[in-house]
């Protein structure tokens, strides 16, 4: 994926600056309103034009699919390459099959021209398994639980599967504790650059919403497509333990009614 060419045709999707000028095309607008979702209306319209210049020989991951906003909004006009969306659907509890259906319906709808490919299941484990994608990645959307390990994670995970020059781009960048994994995992691992920042300037939330970053991943010479031996033991502890465990809780906060606070009895006062 180049790039550079990336970053020099942004303005053919908007007339000024990203940050504070809405798209050029309204039809990422129109999606947003017809696709329930919560990447914001910008964010499809650079989704979009990295799916446009990336190679054919390469595709676009996304982990964290939902009901098929953004992922829709990729693969707009691009008929020749191939497209895997990803979700465990899982956070979403007894809706969570409700979600599965409504993504297909998205990708009928929106997608049929296109080479798309749902994978369902956990990202951090269905990204290590040999196969699951069968090309490089030239890009790759991280859409899934933001910051933390699981947000460290999403970038170990793709990191060996990346074309050997890429485009990343993070969700809800505009938190503070996403910014702080970013920062960590690029002091960590070699080749990452934080390209671009969009986080909005506060007068029109819906242009980025929770933000979006750009990270640029070039492959170092020699560099090994192997997870480092700290990035697996975090990738198990996720996997077998952290998953499961926010999974379980969430269950329970599911089926526990809600604790109605009983209204203060006024005291009369003494006499
Ligand atoms: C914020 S939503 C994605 C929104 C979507 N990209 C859009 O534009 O509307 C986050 C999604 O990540 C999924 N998710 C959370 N943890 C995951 C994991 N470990 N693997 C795969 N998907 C996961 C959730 O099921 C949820 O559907």
């Amino acid at each position: 994926m180049d790039t550079t060419k990336f970053f020099s045709r942004l303005d053919e999707a908007f007339p000024g600056d990203p940050r504070s000028t809405d798209p050029v095309h309204p039809q990422w607008a129109d999606l947003a309103e017809e696709v329930p979702g919560t990447t914001a209306v910008n964010a499809l319209a650079v989704l979009n034009l990295a799916a446009q210049l990336m190679p054919v020989a390469e595709c676009y991951v996304e982990v964290g699919a939902y009901r098929g906003r953004s992922f829709a909004a990729a693969t707009q006009d691009v008929g020749d390459k191939r497209f895997y969306a990803l979700d465990s659907f899982e956070a979403h509890g007894d809706r969570g099959s409700d979600a599965r259906s409504d993504l297909e319906r998205t990708l009928e709808r929106y997608a049929a021209h296109a080479d798309t490919r749902v994978v369902v299941g956990d990202a951090f484990r269905m990204l290590t398994q040999p196969g699951v994608v069968d090309r490089p990645v030239g890009v790759y959307y991280y859409d899934g639980p933001p910051g933390g390990p699981a947000h460290h994670l999403a970038l170990a995970v793709i990191e060996p599967l990346l074309a050997d020059e890429a485009l990343v781009f993070v969700a809800d960048s505009a938190r503070p504790k996403v910014q702080q994994v970013h920062g960590d995992y690029l002091a960590e691992h070699r080749g990452w650059s934080l390209a671009a920042r969009w986080e909005g300037n506060g007068d029109s939330p819906a242009r980025w919403g929770t933000g979006l970053h750009a990270l640029v991943y070039r492959r170092p010479p020699g560099a090994s497509r192997r997870l480092t031996s700290a990035d697996e033991r975090r990738r198990r502890i996720q996997v077998a333990l952290r998953g499961p465990l926010g999974s379980a809780t969430r269950r329970v906060a599911r089926t526990v009614p809600p604790i109605v606070s009983a209204p203060r009895r006024r005291l009369a006062p003494l006499a």
